[in-house]
């Protein structure tokens, strides 16, 4: 991204002490620099955290002017509510710890926002939430296996992802209702639509243990649908979720690089450069 950019890429020395804590250090001069800050916060989660935060904290003390941070999968966001007392709010909490660090602005690709809807309702520094749906959809539509399909988001959060996505392709979508039961457990209902001898391509923000997607896909082959695709933004894929996905007879999965994966065929850095350029930082 620096190269496409006509940016430097600032280097860092990251390493462990014995006892386990984290070493950082900044390799470069970023005294009086805007600097952006690129950090997926995604499977060792308290790790990379701990990492953006020393990170920012540094570039700050050693005299960057600003630091814009590109968080692509937002770890914690899915706890942005109290469901049981005494839980921790770690949505709040992560950040709470950003701000405090010294990030001047922040930018996240298709954050889970349930119950929170806006990130500035937790977030007093300017933040946008970007959308990798465009990028999944071309992908879909370049691969051209898709025959007008039904596009498919697995619940009310995931309205705004079908949209985007069906009008991308010229198609049209609905949604399911869900009802998670448990960590690896969700009840999902059908609403109007009917997949009868339609392809189906389903959307979603996150596919984690894979328990929604063999949800929605054993009711839209029981509807009778002819194909069924499946796309996320954030392919976390747990506890052999995807071998799951494809044996409930899913055709082709596919998700970006905010999360490394098998199946990350999308990437997220057009993304980033364009609002790098836009934020007049190149
Ligand atoms: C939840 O509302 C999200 O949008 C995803 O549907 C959810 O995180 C997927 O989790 P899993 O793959 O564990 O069902």
């Amino acid at each position: 991204m620096a190269l496409e950019l006509g940016l430097n890429a600032t280097r860092l020395e990251t390493r462990r002490f014995p006892d386990g804590e984290k070493y950082l250090r900044v390799l470069d001069e970023v005294k009086g620099e805007d600097v952006v800050v690129i950090q997926s916060i995604h499977h060792a989660p308290d790790d990379l955290l701990v990492e953006y935060l020393l990170l920012v904290d540094t570039l700050k003390d050693l005299g960057a002017k600003k630091v814009i941070g590109f968080i692509p999968y937002f770890a914690y966001a899915r706890q942005d509510e109290r469901f049981h007392p005494g839980e921790a709010l770690s949505f709040k909490t992560v950040c709470k710890l950003l701000e405090s660090v010294g990030t001047d602005e922040v930018y996240t690709i298709d954050t889970h926002q349930h119950r929170v809807l806006k990130s500035s309702d937790v977030l007093s520094i300017p933040s946008h939430n970007l959308t990798a749906m465009p990028l999944l959809a071309d992908y879909i539509s370049k691969s051209g296996v898709l025959k007008k399909p039904l596009v498919i988001g697995p619940d009310m959060e995931a309205e705004r992802w079908a949209k985007i996505a069906a009008e991308r392709l010229g198609t049209d979508y609905d949604i399911f209702e869900k009802k998670r039961l448990a960590d690896e457990d969700v009840e999902l209902r059908p609403r109007k639509a009917s997949a009868k001898d339609r392809d189906v391509l389903i959307v979603d923000d996150i596919i984690s243990t894979g328990g929604t997607i063999v949800e929605a896909l054993k009711i839209l082959f029981s509807q009778g649908a002819k194909r069924i695709d499946v796309a996320c933004t954030h392919p976390i894929l747990a506890s052999g979720a995807l071998s799951k996905i494809y044996e409930a007879g899913a055709q082709t999965v596919v998700g970006t690089d905010t999360v490394p994966s098998p199946i990350s065929y999308v990437s997220v850095a057009p993304l980033i450069t364009e609002q790098v350029r836009k934020a007049g930082l190149a």
